[in-house]
């Protein structure tokens, strides 16, 4: 291991280091996680307008703000999501939140005022905006914990981007991008570990990690989870192999499963949960769904 890569905490950032915060936002921000269980404790409006406030005071390009921010409350609309996304304590949050990329707003208000207005047309923009949609909804997040109040992002709503469309009666140019729960938590969610700046931050110029402290890093991350080999899990696994990248890499990464005794994490993300062979499909099917909702960069790249 040479100096630079000598990691601090083996790569690893996790509560046990005693860390002296310098003030109370950095401790917030250290201490965060997500919520997936609410108590039945109202949100007030002003609690809730202060917290959306921050949302509207997020960094965005040009001060262009090209997002919306649905409000969800109604207990069937709740339950309608929970059952789309199967996850159940959408329904149980007081409150969800729709972010959405909105283009529509600006559009109107270039149509209004006589300016010209391409924005579904590029590319760069749709990028830009949707980073503005995140970084809103992220300053809520911090809102939402500063409150005592605890959040999680859905990003399940992918699959049903038509469907919230018509649920929320999105016009064109609004797309919506992430839901986020919002309620008091039950109880304080506990941070989980996460790789730390040693690992994460390169300085000036990108550095490798040499193989045996990304290995270390990633281990010390997900320590103890290691899947059982059961006959079910390794045929399953070997499905996903062989399917991704051919008969021969699907023995090798099985004989390799049998020789640890165990399925490690990586090979559970990516070969059980987040399959291989299933990630790169229905690209296409999103591009069409995209220009349903009025943009159309993708058909303007040979002009
Ligand atoms: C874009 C995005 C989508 C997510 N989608 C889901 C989801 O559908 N369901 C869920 O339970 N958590 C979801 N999460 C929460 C992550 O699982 C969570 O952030 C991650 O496991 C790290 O845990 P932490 O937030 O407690 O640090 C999502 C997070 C992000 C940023």
């Amino acid at each position: 291991m040479t100096k630079k890569q000598n990691l601090s905490h083996h790569g690893v950032e996790d509560r046990n280091n005693n860390r002296k915060f310098a003030n109370t936002t950095l401790e917030l921000l250290s201490e965060r996680a997500s919520c997936r269980a609410f108590s039945s404790k109202k949100i007030s409006n002003k609690v809730m307008d202060d917290i959306l406030l921050a949302g509207t005071k997020a960094p965005t390009g040009g001060n262009l703000q090209p997002y919306s921010i649905i409000r969800i409350r109604d207990a069937e609309t709740k339950k309608n999501l929970a059952g789309l996304c199967g996850q159940s304590f959408i329904a149980e949050a007081p409150v969800n939140l729709l972010f959405c990329i909105d283009w529509r707003r600006l559009e109107r208000w270039a149509s209004l005022e006589k300016a010209p207005f391409s924005a579904h047309r590029s590319f760069r923009h749709f990028w830009i905006s949707f980073q503005d949609t995140i970084i809103s909804a992220q300053n809520i997040c911090t809102a939402i914990d500063s409150m005592g109040l605890g959040s999680v992002y859905i990003g399940t709503i992918l699959d049903y981007f038509l469907k919230l469309k018509k649920l929320f009666k999105l016009p064109k140019l609004v797309f919506p991008v992430v839901l986020l729960c919002v309620g008091y938590p039950k109880a304080k969610p506990v941070p989980r570990k996460k790789l730390g700046i040693d690992v994460i931050v390169h300085d000036e110029e990108y550095r490798e990690l040499d193989d045996l402290t990304l290995l270390n890093a990633f281990g010390r991350k997900y320590e103890g989870q290691k899947i059982s080999a059961s006959d079910e899990n390794i045929k399953k696994f070997y499905r996903t192999c062989k399917n991704a990248e051919g008969k021969r890499f699907a023995d090798e990464c099985v004989k390799n499963i049998r020789e640890k005794g165990y399925i490690s994490p990586v090979q559970r993300y990516f070969g059980l949960h987040y399959r291989a062979d299933e990630m790169p499909r229905g690209n296409e099917n999103y591009l069409r769904v995209i220009k349903k909702f009025g943009f159309n960069w993708f058909e303007d790249m040979h002009k």
